[in-house]
């Protein structure tokens, strides 16, 4: 399902270019909940940004099915993160002036799909992560929690292959925390969407199926 082949990248400052991942290998199959887990600075973003198609490695491969997104140009690329992957961020990243649905709907805007079944694939999914009385409300009228759940029906919508989620309960309190990761655990079991979600803290990993730990960027 996803493959990374000896991957590394580097970041080039006026002056330097550090090197930030050493000679990554990973196979993760489909349905998988996978955590990546290290310190912070260990290179956990890099990594999941490098897969998610946010930006290109320094060299390497990474095979998503049987396609290596690093030979697809920026306009295919961004074509592909928004048909087949999923993402959610640890600052929810919701538009303001969008209601709940709204935000939701958004990556199938440009899909053939009629608007009228596009909202009532928005409204099943709110249903599933619970917020079917919020779906007319504004992001700022969610607490946090609630936010990262509109992230998370946002990040399925367009039944992606997969869907990387960056310390997704990064910035929720403990409850809330075992709120989202259960509803997590819950779409990965039913819908048998792949999951790959970075964290630093060793008991949010252990709730994941496997575990991959970075260190100073290596795999170990
Ligand atoms: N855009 C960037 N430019 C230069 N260095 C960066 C950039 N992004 C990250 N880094 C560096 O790469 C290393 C890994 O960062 P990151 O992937 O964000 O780690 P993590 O998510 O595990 O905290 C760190 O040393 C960080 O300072
Ligand atoms: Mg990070």
């Amino acid at each position: 399902m996803l493959r990374v082949e000896q991957l590394s990248h580097s970041f080039h400052n006026a002056s330097e270019s550090v090197k930030v991942l050493h000679d990554i290998n990973l196979f993760i199959e489909k349905g998988e909940m996978v955590a990546l887990l290290g310190s912070s600075g260990s290179g956990k973003s890099t990594l999941l940004n490098l897969m998610a198609g946010f930006m290109k490695p320094s060299s390497g491969r990474i095979f998503i099915g049987d396609k290596d997104i690093v030979l697809l140009n920026e306009n295919r690329l961004a074509e592909y993160r928004r048909k087949h992957i999923g993402f959610i961020f640890q600052s929810y990243e919701l538009i303001p002036s969008l209601t709940v649905v709204e935000n939701v709907e958004l990556p199938l805007v440009f899909h053939t799909l009629s608007p009228s079944k596009r909202k009532k694939k928005a409204l099943s999914l709110l249903e599933q992560v619970g917020l079917s009385d919020k779906t007319d409300l504004f992001p700022s009228q969610l607490s946090g929690g609630q936010q990262q759940r509109v992230s998370i029906a946002r990040s399925l919508i367009s039944e992606p292959y997969v869907i990387f989620a960056d310390e997704p309960t990064g910035n929720l309190d403990t409850r809330t925390e075992e709120e989202i990761l259960s509803i997590l655990q819950r779409l990965n079991a039913e819908l048998d969407t792949t999951f790959v979600i970075v964290t630093h803290e060793a008991e949010v990993a252990e709730q994941m199926g496997r575990i991959i730990t970075l260190k100073d960027g290596v795999l170990i």
